[in-house]
């Protein structure tokens, strides 16, 4: 093997381990992609931030479709929550589904 392929794969390996921790772009498990998306600012809890004023979104009284829709195409009277339009709605779903049936019911 020359030094070139040699540098190329060793790149390529560097790559796929890098993205490791990251799910797939596609991922639709609920809670791996509440971590992904959400916990940076209400936590893997739902518990949120009261100093930084993020809410604890598992404790919204948000229906299920109105989180989705939110997760989707935020709210105009919440300005601050961001959107994700480039979830797909099965994804939206089950993030929901993972704040308002897991974790709302946690301690
Ligand atoms: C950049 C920080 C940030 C991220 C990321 C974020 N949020 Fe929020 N979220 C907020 C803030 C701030 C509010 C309060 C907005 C307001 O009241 O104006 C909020 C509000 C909410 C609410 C309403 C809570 C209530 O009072 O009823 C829900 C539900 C919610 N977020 C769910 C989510 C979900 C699900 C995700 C991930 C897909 C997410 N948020 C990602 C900052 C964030």
């Amino acid at each position: 093997m020359n030094h070139s392929r040699l540098l190329a794969l060793s790149l390529a390996v560097l790559l796929v381990a890098g993205c490791e921790s990251k799910p797939e772009p596609n991922a639709t498990d609920g809670e791996t992609l509440f971590n992904y998306y959400c916990a940076g600012c209400h936590k893997e809890s739902g518990k949120g931030s009261f100093l930084e004023g993020i809410p604890a979104n598992r404790a919204t009284t948000m229906s299920e479709s109105e989180v989705t829709r939110l997760i989707m195409h935020g709210k105009s009277n919440m300005q601050d929550m961001p959107s994700f339009s480039h979830l797909s709605e099965q994804q939206a779903r089950n993030i929901a589904q993972h704040l308002l049936r897991r974790l709302a019911k946690q301690q």
